[in-house]
């Protein structure tokens, strides 16, 4: 480490402090990005294999020149009249499901997961909300009192039941039997939260179960979760702040993949590029149950300057067809993640869809997150940065931009090659 990188870390823990995360044991002294690739403080390029942040690219031009084209014209809140905002709304709204035809702007993930657990509250009168038993939905203090991915000082609230969602690539049970038993755990966590009179209000999962290392799902699990939550009386809310926008190579929103109807869907991370962008995305009726029963404002969001960046992300979505080239880079990058499981007996499975995918990492029937660690920073070595998930922190996460190209991929192959020979 150079004396600047330390003095930056010296002085980071003076002002930010120390428990905000650096990743890598020797942290990564960034300068500048263009597309897939950053550049740090010694002129050094890594190629992106993580970031979902910067969906068409870091410092994409056409998202810049929208950024600087609006702020130079107006920029303001959403009591005045103007066109963008509305444009923006109408193009977004497009790619959903017809019914889903309203949304509600904020300004983060959290935010919009807040917004929409209020939602179904008064919809449903109800306190009750089911979330995963490895997930991660935001850190507002409501969030914080049913996150189980990460450690918060907030205890489980008496309101939220959490699910094991199975994962048939480690089960040794039957498909129909794992399906019944977890359907049953969840019958369980009904009933248990009418006895304590929560009732149900939402279930909130990622369609994706990123967090929960993007486990494979026993057919029927996500209809037999929606039959009984809405039987219940409750709302489903589908995070796509990780599953959105492309993500998953076949479908724009991860829901349609698994064949989920959300009555409320979340959006964030990738929505602005980069510009702090999120919503929630929902059906004209519970837009006008709500709205019309609180007056709900938010300074930042839904301003134009958001607004054209959104834009333009769609408009480099589109022109560049990056959902297809996510479904082509998808496939073939899957492909060769299950010949590495093949071939080495560290590696349980590959795992994902689209350009979210990792390598499960176990021996002798246990996880092995030491070596998911070694892999990750030996890719670091070589130039190409990914990360790592999951309940045990031994699934690799290659989740890049969703404009890394076929071009760049044999790049990340090769690396992830050589990481795992050294191994
Ligand atoms: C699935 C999911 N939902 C919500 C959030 C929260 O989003 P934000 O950090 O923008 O508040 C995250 C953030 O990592 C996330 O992964």
């Amino acid at each position: 480490m150079t004396t600047t990188t330390e003095n930056l870390i010296i002085r980071r823990n003076r002002t930010i402090g120390p428990h905000s995360p650096l990743f890598y044991n020797e942290p990564l002294h960034l300068v500048s990005a263009k597309g897939v690739w950053f550049t740090d403080i010694h002129g050094d390029q890594y190629l992106d294999g993580y970031n979902n942040v910067p969906h068409v690219g870091h410092c994409n031009e056409r998202v810049l020149r929208a950024l600087m084209d609006q702020s130079s014209r107006l920029n303001v809140h959403t009591r005045y009249l103007n066109d963008r905002v509305i444009d923006y709304s109408e193009q977004l709204l497009a790619t959903f499901d017809d019914y889903l035809d309203r949304v509600f702007f904020t300004n983060s993930g959290s935010e919009a997961n807040e917004l929409a657990l209020r939602i179904a509250r008064q919809h449903t009168h109800n306190k009750g909300v089911i979330v995963s038993d490895f997930s991660y939905h935001g850190n507002t203090i409501t969030l914080s009192e049913l996150t189980t991915a990460l450690h918060t000082q907030e205890a489980l609230a008496d309101h939220v039941r959490t699910l094991h969602i199975p994962d048939m690539d480690l089960e040794t049970r039957e498909e129909a039997e794992v399906l019944r038993a977890t359907l049953a755990e969840l019958d369980g966590m009904i009933t248990s939260l009418q006895d304590a009179g929560h009732g149900v209000s939402a279930c909130l999962f990622d369609s994706l179960f990123s967090s929960e290392g993007l486990p494979r799902l026993p057919h029927g699990l996500i209809a037999g979760i929606m039959d009984r939550i809405h039987a219940a009386g409750g709302l489903i809310i589908a995070d796509e702040v990780q599953s959105g926008f492309g993500r998953t190579g076949t479908h724009m929103w991860g829901y349609q993949r698994v064949g989920m109807h959300p009555d409320l869907v979340t959006l964030g991370k990738p929505m602005g590029n980069g510009q702090p962008m999120a919503a929630v995305v929902t059906s004209e009726s519970l837009l006008e149950e709500f709205g019309s029963a609180n007056m709900f404002f938010n300074t930042f969001a839904g301003n134009p300057v958001s607004a054209a960046v959104g834009e333009a992300v769609l408009l480099e979505m589109r022109d560049r067809d990056l959902m297809e080239q996510a479904r082509i880079i998808g496939a073939s990058a899957f492909a060769a993640l299950n010949d590495f499981a093949a071939r080495y007996d560290f590696i349980r499975s590959a795992k994902g869809v689209g350009t979210f995918l990792g390598l499960d990492f176990g021996v002798d029937g246990a996880p092995a997150p030491d070596l998911a660690k070694k892999v990750v920073e030996s890719m670091k070595a070589r130039k190409v940065l990914i990360a790592k998930i999951g309940p045990h922190d031994n699934v690799l996460k290659v989740r890049p931009p969703l404009a890394f190209s076929a071009a760049e991929l044999p790049i990340l192959l090769d690396a992830l090659q050589a990481s795992l020979d050294e191994i």
